[in-house]
């Protein structure tokens, strides 16, 4: 009898745990563990898990490459995107701006790392985009900043499967288009495609095929927060995509220009996703039931760019095993910065200790001809405050 019990207690659970597996689990902590624990997914996600190692390499190494950055950009703050796992498993259980940063930051690492392998030539499925440099009956095609735009919106909205009959019709069109392609600068006259383009759109698809499709069929408020800011992590490099070009033609003349596109360092889209944290909106559910607004009515809808969460966060002052916070004990901190790493601010006005460390270092460091650098070794004094 109580076999039974329990037996149906875990045929119930499933579909709300999602397939099963362990409350608490989440797939940027566990993505092996994800794989293997879901038999039952089917599509493009099971062909990555089971047959494409490379592309699933790809896409653990993306999810890292944000972990890595969190810790970066966050490392003078309170939170601090510590990657100790038991604080990052209960960040992501939350909703709150914190949790919508690490989904945003790793979902733009996949879809940066799958990009990257793309270009180099390490993933059999795809290589550079080629898509806008198709050629004339042979003959290399002529572009300027006007044609090039206008292929690169029909081919994002074809990608988008927009009808952009109807994107115009509801005059939203320009924004919209306006902005993907706002930070590219084209150059002067005319130039013609080549070397190769990084192959976003790849990257992009893949991401979402990770990430988003075991929630799709789920449309509760926590569900849309996190598919909005994965899409938002996404959308931040596509929008922050540059063109390169490069001269040819006898000693640099530059008669004929050829340009590809490519993503920026992860590092500045990292910064670009931080800004948004700072921007980030709180959200609620619409009456609606499937769609959320801003909790202040006068603040304008957050855009697909932005970032938004549903729950206040804490103070991440003390440690609190509930929230994830590890507390800032111990932190160093710096006695005459004013910002957020500021002593009063990082230990939450409880005092610091200062102490005075010595420390060997390398000095008087001579180049020799040729190449060899040697130093000697001082000792230097270094001023370490550490909060209370
Ligand atoms: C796009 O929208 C227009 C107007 O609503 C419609 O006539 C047309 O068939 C649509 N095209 C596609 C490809 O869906
Ligand atoms: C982040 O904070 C934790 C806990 O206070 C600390 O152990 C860790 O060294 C910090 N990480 C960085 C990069 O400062
Ligand atoms: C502390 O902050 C000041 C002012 O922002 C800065 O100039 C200095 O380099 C910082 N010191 C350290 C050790 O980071």
């Amino acid at each position: 009898m109580r076999l039974l019990m329990v037996i149906a207690i875990v045929i119930f659970a499933m579909p709300i745990t999602g397939f099963g597996w362990a409350e608490g689990s989440n797939i940027l902590l566990d993505p092996y563990l994800m794989c293997k624990k879901t038999r039952r997914l089917r599509g493009k996600m099971a062909e990555i898990c089971r047959h494409d190692s490379a592309l699933l390499k790809e896409i653990i190494n993306g999810i890292n490459l944000g972990f890595r950055e969190c810790e970066f950009q966050f490392r003078n703050r309170r939170w601090n995107c510590t990657a100790l796992r038991k604080s990052m498993r209960k960040i992501l259980m939350r909703d709150t701006r914190e949790t919508g940063f690490v989904n945003a930051i790793t979902s733009a690492g996949v879809t940066y790392a799958v990009t990257k392998a793309c270009t180099l030539g390490n993933l059999i499925e795809c290589s550079c985009d080629r898509s806008h440099s198709r050629r004339n009956g042979g003959q290399p095609q002529m572009v300027n900043a006007v044609t090039a735009v206008a292929a690169l919106e029909r081919q994002q909205a074809a990608y988008e499967k927009i009808n952009t009959t109807n994107v115009a019709k509801r005059g939203r069109g320009k924004n919209r288009r306006g902005r993907l392609l706002k930070n590219i600068k084209f150059p002067e006259g005319e130039w013609e495609w080549g070397g190769c383009s990084d192959n976003v759109n790849f990257g992009f698809r893949h991401s979402r095929v990770f990430l988003d499709s075991r929630y799709r069929r789920r449309s509760d408020l926590r569900t849309m927060v996190k598919l909005h800011n994965n899409r938002a992590g996404r959308l931040t490099i596509r929008d922050s995509m540059r063109l390169e070009c490069k001269c040819h033609g006898l000693s640099g003349s530059c008669t004929v220009k050829t340009c590809w596109l490519k993503m920026p360092p992860f590092r500045e889209v990292a910064a670009r996703l931080r800004d948004k944290f700072d921007r980030a909106s709180k959200v609620i559910l619409r009456n609606d039931g499937n769609s959320y607004m801003p909790e202040i009515e006068t603040l304008k809808q957050p855009t697909k760019y932005d970032l938004v969460y549903s729950d206040d966060s804490p103070d991440f002052c003390e440690p609190n095993m509930r929230t994830g916070s590890v507390g800032t004990q111990e932190r160093e901190c710096n006695a005459t910065s004013l910002k957020s790493d500021s002593c009063e601010q990082l230990c939450c006005n409880r005092g610091y200790k200062h102490r005075i460390v010595s420390e060997w270092v390398n000095c008087k460091c001579v180049f020799k001809w040729c190449c060899e650098v040697t130093c000697e070794k001082c000792l230097e004094k270094r001023e370490i405050n550490t909060c209370l």
